[in-house]
């Protein structure tokens, strides 16, 4: 599978990099947004290619030529304003799928946030921008003609990962190491219980294969 990487210098990203450097299975392409980003990947054999959410439909559809499956963990990140949570989490976001549809992507797999669907759930929340975005851009990816997958994660952390998630909404935990989220999103890539899906996901008690397995 050739894989597409949107926010490969992104924390969750460079984990999925890693994955995916060690995968037999799958060809990574990352998509970074400086030519020194790039470099630094091509230096330990990583093909990247810059290109910017914020640029054109044409130049996203451009760099992901001949791909097979987008991966979309970019983000404006908490230090910018309301702006940019438009420009890159929702615009961003909706012309990666607009380009993912151009080339023939099948298959999109979205890092979200935790019940970006469900507006009662941060509906006094101090992100709210930012869950308005995620919320409308997974709404455009499910309406989309893409086989998508939609994580949901908590609060992520930086912590090392245990392989262990739960997917439930049942959670007894409110957060999850980045490595974690990282391993789903790859396990997931031919998971066809997570084709069309939106899943919540914790750290928890299951290994995440198992668990992507149980997704209903
Ligand atoms: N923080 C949380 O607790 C939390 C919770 C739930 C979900 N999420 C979501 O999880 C995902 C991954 O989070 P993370 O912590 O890995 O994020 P991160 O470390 O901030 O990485 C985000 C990446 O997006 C890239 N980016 C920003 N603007 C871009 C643009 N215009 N074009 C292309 N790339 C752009 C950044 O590029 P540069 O490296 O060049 O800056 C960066 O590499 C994000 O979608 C985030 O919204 C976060």
């Amino acid at each position: 599978m050739k894989v597409f990487l949107i926010g490969s210098n992104g924390q969750v990203g460079k984990h999925i990099a890693k994955l995916l450097q060690e995968s037999d299975i799958h060809e990574l392409t990352a998509m970074v947004r400086s030519k020194e980003q790039a470099e630094q990947l091509q230096q330990s054999g990583i093909n990247a290619v810059v290109a910017n959410l914020e640029g054109s439909v044409d130049d996203l559809a451009e760099a992901m030529k001949g791909t097979d499956t987008v991966i979309f963990t970019a983000g404006s990140g908490g230090k910018t304003g309301p702006d940019k949570t438009l420009l890159v989490d929702l615009d961003g976001a909706v012309k990666s799928m607009e380009a993912a549809e151009k080339v023939g992507a099948n298959r999109y797999v979205m890092v979200s946030a935790f019940k970006a669907y469900d507006r009662e759930s941060w509906k006094d929340s101090p992100i709210k921008p930012y869950m308005v975005a995620k919320h409308y851009a997974d709404r455009m990816l499910v309406e989309s003609n893409l086989n998508y997958t939609i994580f949901g994660p908590g609060l992520l952390l930086n912590e090392p990962g245990t392989g262990k998630v739960a997917v439930e909404e049942k959670f007894d935990k409110t957060s999850i190491p980045r490595e974690d989220v990282a391993r789903a999103v790859v396990a997931s890539l031919d998971e066809e219980k997570t084709y069309k899906k939106t899943i919540g996901l914790m750290s928890g008690e299951i290994s995440v294969e198992e668990a992507l397995k149980s997704v209903n």
